[in-house]
């Protein structure tokens, strides 16, 4: 996989991201909490392997799960999360990875950095998917539990912990300290009969045994929640004063449940190999749908504790222990029928019309087909029997046909000839068809959400059904126009009303002033992603001098060609190729988008780069750096910041133009490529030093 094909599927999860959690804030959710953790675990891990600066990334939220009007505690031994064995996982000549291999190769890389080992015990665990909990006993009693927070520190929950009776209020233990780390879940019998009884009410139900079970423990009035049965399963000894500890994980889990925490003891696994840790994992997916609770996987650890020290793991997670999780579950059903959708660039996407199937909690009767191409390639007929699938994907997919099932009379489905919408003509495009028509209604619709949608002008308030109510209802057609909407028309559409009119107004006025880049993206030119559009707003400043540009390169300037797209070497705007660079320029060029930016100046919307003041440091400026590794006291992106506002440039990715790698702890292959290439590598010190 390509880096822009990784950008391209990182900045389609944003927006997809973006879409659904918007949906799940308006109280619509269309996806399950799973898939939308698949999809946000896909984003991470794009994320990761392209460098996203950490204040870019959608998973950047400081404070992770405060809540107003809690007391933030800190951890004394930080909460992490768990490095994962994935599905999506390639080798370097780009072919999945089976997981069997990405734990051997895990396994032998913790024998080596416990200095060849010969042997290492692993205990497998269910992977619960509760909320972690953090603990505290003094001499058997409980006296605090904080939530994960962001790692760092959390919120103080004692007081909803007690209250819903979710723990032992007092272990078998006369002395010391400990803190203890587990998960609270809501056992899903539990859960069930707590909905019927808000249904009976008339209240809505809670979506998920999870969120339910994280909204219990942040009640500000937690007296009597203990009806809600939320329980805990504990697995951890974070650290432990005055107290003997066994030397093993599965000895510590005995331990625990002789002093009467609750424990799953009988669902443990120890064995000596990989091989036997996965075949526990892989024997344990048939047990998940049986179980009592929610697992979203297993953990499997290093038995022996004394290693854990040993191992430094990242600022993520700890080299002592990885995830497994299972494979996403398919199910077959019959094809209904195929539809066609209309997407924002004017795209038409062939989705899967399906009779309603149970697919990992939810009910499923639509799922995407991809493009014609594939949908022709595969074969699949309406009436046929497919198998769908969901998998790190927004909508589940179609992932197989059964051609020996199909009905006599099926027939082969016929590609689109016009647009579903507005009629027009369908143009081929590479392996997808278009809808030419930029007013066609459903193409207005969908770049009108896009260009609310947090990666673009983020305007609270404008979710998907408010939209579709302002095309109806105020004739809006175009970005410009949402910015003359006056609260008296918002008031009376369906769900509305005067505040969260003023609140759209005012989401609106806010919108204004996010600057160029975010424009650029919410104008859903192709090729413009995020990091495209903040590379254009950075290099030309403000829309004006851009379009200037477009309009030079487009009418065929040699000079504006040899800039961004020269015969030799790269251009002013890093990853744009020559075909990229016609793309862009020529739809900034059409009459469409200009009369789009020109609406968006005349409502006061800001078309300039923002940009953080920029002061020269010699040694700096002018010098391209890359970041890689755990840092000691900085975070990559702070280091970022730092270089950029001193003039210098962050590059994802080492080369000959590299000036200097700044390499933290568990520096890989970037180190390897800078020693080979001769780039200078530098530690944070003597960055922090240039600085000055
Ligand atoms: S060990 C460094 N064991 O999964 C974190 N975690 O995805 C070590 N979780 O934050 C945690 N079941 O909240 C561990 N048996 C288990 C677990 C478990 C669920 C949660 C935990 C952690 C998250 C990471």
């Amino acid at each position: 996989m390509t880096d822009d094909s990784r950008r391209q599927e990182l900045e389609q999860l944003a927006t997809e991201i973006a879409y659904h959690e918007r949906a799940y804030r308006a109280g619509a959710p269309e996806i399950t909490d799973a898939a939308f953790d698949d999809m946000f675990d896909r984003y991470r891990e794009l994320a990761d392997e392209l460098e996203v600066p950490e204040e870019e990334r959608l998973d950047h939220a400081p404070g992770a799960d405060h809540t107003d009007g809690f007391v933030q505690v800190a951890h004394r031994v930080p909460m992490l999360s768990l490095d994962k064995l994935t599905p999506n996982r390639k080798d370097s000549k780009g072919a999945p990875m089976p997981l069997g291999e990405q734990l051997d190769n895990w396994f032998t890389r913790r024998l080596k950095d416990l200095g060849d080992v010969e042997a290492l015990d692993l205990l497998v665990e269910p992977k619960i998917d509760g909320i972690s909990v953090s603990l505290i006993y003094e001499r058997g009693a409980l006296t605090r539990a904080v939530t994960r927070g962001d790692g760092k520190k959390g919120d103080d929950i004692t007081l909803q912990v007690k209250a819903a009776k979710a723990v032992p209020q007092r272990l078998d233990l006369k002395k010391g300290s400990i803190e203890i780390r587990g998960e609270l879940y809501w056992p899903l019998d539990r859960f069930a009969a707590y909905n019927e009884a808000l249904v009976a009410r008339g209240d809505k139900r809670i979506m998920n045994p999870r969120n339910g079970c994280a909204g219990l423990m942040k009640r500000k009035e937690p007296e009597g929640i203990d009806v809600a049965g939320v329980t805990a399963f504990l697995y951890q000894v974070a650290w432990a004063e005055g107290l003997k500890l066994p030397g093993r994980q599965s000895e510590i889990l005995a331990w625990l449940a002789e002093a009467g925490a609750p424990v799953y003891l009988d669902e443990i696994h120890v064995t000596d190999s990989p091989s036997g840790a996965l075949a526990f994992c892989e024997g344990y997916a048939e047990r998940r749908g049986t179980l009592p609770y929610e697992i979203d996987g297993m953990v499997i650890k290093i038995d022996e504790l004394r290693y854990y020290d040993m191992l430094e793991g990242t600022g993520h997670h700890p080299h002592w222990a990885i995830a497994y999780k299972f494979p996403p579950e398919r199910k077959a059903t019959r094809l209904r029928g195929i539809s066609v959708q209309v997407g924002k660039s004017g795209k038409l996407t062939p989705v899967a019309e399906l009779e309603p199937v149970v697919l990992a909690g939810t009910t499923v009767s639509r799922a995407s087909l991809h493009n014609f191409v594939e949908l022709e390639r595969k074969d699949i007929r309406v009436g046929d029997r497919v198998f769908v699938e969901k998998a790190g994907e927004i909508i589940p997919q179609v992932v197989g046909v059964d051609h020996a099932g199909r009905p006599a009379d099926a027939v082969p489905f016929a590609r689109p000839s016009h647009c579903p919408s507005c009629h027009a003509e369908a143009l081929a495009e590479e392996i997808f068809l278009y809808c030419p028509n930029p007013a066609c209604p459903d193409q207005v619709r969908e770049r009108l959400k896009h260009f609310a949608s947090r990666s673009a002008m983020d305007i609270d308030g404008l979710g998907a059904s408010t939209v579709d109510q302002v095309v109806e209802h105020c004739g809006v057609r175009s970005p410009e126009q949402l910015f003359s909407l006056q609260a008296a028309q918002l008031e009376n559409l369906e769900r509305m009303g005067k505040k969260s009119a003023q609140n759209l107004i005012a989401g609106l006025e806010r919108a204004k002033g996010r600057g160029l880049s975010r424009v650029l993206v919410g104008l859903a030119i192709r090729h413009v992603g995020t990091t495209m559009a903040e590379d254009l707003a950075r290099h030309f400043g403000s829309a004006d001098k851009l379009l200037d540009f477009a309009a030079r390169y487009t009418s065929g300037d040699p000079e504006a060609i040899e800039l961004v797209a020269p015969e030799k070497g790269s251009g002013a705007i890093e990853g744009m190729a020559k075909k990229t660079a016609d793309s862009i320029f020529s739809e900034l060029s059409s009459a469409g988008v200009r009369d789009v930016i020109a609406g968006l100046a005349r409502q006061g919307v800001k078309l300039d780069a923002l940009v953080a003041v920029t002061q020269n440091v010699e040694g700096v400026a002018g010098k391209t750096f890359v970041l890689t590794g755990t840092l000691p006291t900085l975070k990559r992106n702070d280091a970022a910041d730092r270089i950029k506002r001193a003039g210098g440039k962050v590059s994802g990715s080492v080369s000959k133009k590299t000036d200097f790698l700044v390499a933290g702890e568990d520096a890989g292959s970037k180190l390897e490529k800078a020693s080979k290439l001769g780039v200078a590598v530098i530690d944070e010190a003597t960055l922090l030093a240039m600085l000055g």
